[in-house]
C-alpha cells in the first residue's frame, strides 16, 4: 500500500512490511530493552515517555512494567505508526498508554513531567539529535532518567567469513541514511551530548550480538535486507546485479557451518536530569 502524502516517513519507511519488521525486531531485542529499563530504574507507578515509539511494541512492555498506576506516552513522527498504536490500545483495552504524532524535537511536550524516557534506534535518524536530547531532558522531572540504545559504529557490522558481496551493501545503506540527515554513529556522541543537555551520565555499556544461521537472531538482518535493499536499488545506490549477487551469497552463508553475523556495535546510555 502506498503511504499517504502527509505521511512523514523515516528512511526505512512506514509501510506494512516495516511495521511487521519492527515487531519481529522487538521480539528479538526485547530482553536488551528490559535491561536498559532496569539500568534506568524504571518501575511501577512511573510516567514514561517512549521516544520515537514507532508502532508501540516497546510501549506495551513498558506499560506492563509501570503497571496500572503508571503511564506510558509514545511520540512518533509517523501518522501511520501512531494510528496503528492507537488501534492496538483500543483493541486491547489498555488504559495506561497514550500516543501522539509529532516530531520529538519540536513537539510541545510538557516540561518536568516524566519519570523516565526511552529511545531505541531513533536518534540515529534525527537530523539534530542534540535538539532531541534537549527536548527530552526538558520533559523529564529532576532525577528522571533517559535511557537510549543506539548505533555507535555502524560500519563495523560484519559477516563471517568475510565476502566482497557483503562489503558492498553497507556503504550504500549508510549513504542512504546520511542523505536523509541521520547519523549511524550517533551513540558515540551521545554521552557528551547528554551532559551538555543537563543529563548526568550514570551508565554506558556496549552492545553487540552474534547471529548464527538457524537462529531467530540470524533473521534480524535478513528482514532488514528484504525491506530496505530494494529501495537502495530504486535510489541508484546499489545495482540490481549487486543485490542479486548478495542474495545468492546470503543463501550460501546460511548453509555454511561456522558462518556468523555480528551486529553493528551499539551503546546503551542512561542520563539522569540534574
Ligand atoms: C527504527 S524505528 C524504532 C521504533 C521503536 N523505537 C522501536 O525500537 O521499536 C525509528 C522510529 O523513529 C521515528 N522517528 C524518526 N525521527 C523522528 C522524530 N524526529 N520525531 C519522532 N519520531 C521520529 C520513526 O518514525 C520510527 O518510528
Amino acid at each position: 500500500m502506498r503511504a499517504l502524502p502527509q505521511e512523514r516517513e523515516y528512511v526505512l519507511g512506514t509501510g506494512d512490511d516495516e511495521l511487521t519488521r519492527l515487531g519481529f525486531q522487538h521480539a528479538v531485542w526485547s530482553g536488551y530493552a528490559a535491561e536498559a529499563w532496569e539500568a534506568a530504574g524504571f518501575g511501577p507507578g512511573q510516567r514514561i515517555l517512549d521516544v520515537g515509539c514507532g508502532p508501540g511494541y516497546a510501549s506495551f512492555d513498558l506499560a506492563r512494567l509501570v503497571g496500572p498506576a503508571g503511564h506510558v506516552h509514545g511520540i512518533d513522527l509517523s501518522a501511520r505508526f501512531i494510528r496503528h498504536l492507537r488501534g492496538e490500545i483500543a483493541a486491547r483495552g489498555i488504559p495506561n498508554v497514550t500516543a501522539e504524532e509529532g516530531d520529538l524535537t519540536t513537539a510541545p511536550l510538557p516540561a518536568d513531567s516524566f519519570h523516565g524516557a526511552y529511545a531505541r534506534w531513533v536518534l540515529c535518524f534525527v537530523p539534530d539529535p542534540e535538539a532531541a536530547v534537549r527536548a527530552v531532558a526538558r520533559a523529564l522531572r529532576p532525577g528522571g532518567a533517559f535511557a537510549v540504545q543506539d548505533y555507535s559504529q555502524y560500519d563495523a557490522v560484519q559477516i563471517a567469513p568475510e565476502d566482497p558481496a557483503f562489503a558492498r551493501i553497507f556503504p550504500a545503506v549508510v549513504r542512504a541514511w546520511c542523505e536523509r540527515g541521520g547519523d549511524p554513529n550517533v551513540g558515540a556522541a551521545l554521552p557528551a551530548m547528554m551532559e551538555r543537555c543537563g543529563l548526568a551520565v550514570t551508565h554506558i555499556r556496549p552492545i553487540r550480538r552474534i547471529g548464527r544461521p538457524g537462529t531467530a537472531f540470524w533473521q534480524w538482518p535478513r528482514r532488514f535486507f528484504d525491506n530496505f535493499l530494494p529501495t537502495l536499488v530504486d535510489a541508484g545506490l546499489l545495482s540490481a546485479d549487486g543485490l542479486a549477487e548478495f542474495d545468492a551469497r546470503w543463501k550460501e552463508w546460511e548453509r555454511l557451518p561456522g558462518a556468523f553475523f555480528a551486529s553493528p556495535p551499539m551503546v546503551e546510555v542512561v542520563g539522569v536530569k540534574r
